[in-house]
């Protein structure tokens, strides 16, 4: 694969995740958020891809650093909204503001669950959406975001 030049994303896990590792290894895995993230500052190094991470179990939080990516520092964005998935306009309007390539991951397939996981009101303002491929689908996010950037 190409390596990209100058190229930054942020990744943004919402709430619980920070708890990855304990937090229902047989649906979420046994790796925590620390471990991930290394794994995607890594992925992202080989590939000249920038990777800024965030955490936050605050839905304001959340919404404030989505802000911060209309300010054209990012290439892209990576967003695991976790719960607030299925309940928060808030974290949708503020995506659906950004012009840049949002990929929405979801560690566990949210479609295989409990019907309320089913709905996601984020997946309409996104480019597009990973679920079910666990820690795999922030890899296959950073590399759509390259090619997305790369190819326009
Ligand atoms: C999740 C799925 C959501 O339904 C859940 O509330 C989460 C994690 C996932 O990564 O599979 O916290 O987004």
């Amino acid at each position: 694969m190409a390596v990209e030049t100058g190229v930054k994303v942020l990744v943004i896990h919402g709430p619980n995740l920070d708890m990855l590792g304990k937090r229902e290894p047989e649906v979420y895995g046994r790796e925590t958020l620390a471990d991930i993230d290394g794994e995607l500052r890594e992925f992202g190094q080989s590939r000249g891809i920038e990777v800024e991470t965030f955490q936050s179990n605050s839905e304001s939080a959340i919404v404030e650093k989505i802000h911060d990516a209309l300010l054209g520092e990012y290439s892209g964005v990576v967003i695991n909204p976790a719960a607030y998935t299925h309940t928060s306009v808030a974290i949708r309007d503020a995506l659906a503001m950004l012009e840049l390539p949002v990929v929405e991951v979801h560690l566990s397939n949210i479609y295989k669950r409990e019907p309320f996981r089913h709905k996601s009101l984020t997946s309409g303002v996104v480019t597009g959406q990973i679920s079910g491929l666990g820690k795999n689908g922030y890899i296959l996010a950073l590399q759509a975001i390259g090619m997305l950037v790369s190819n326009g």
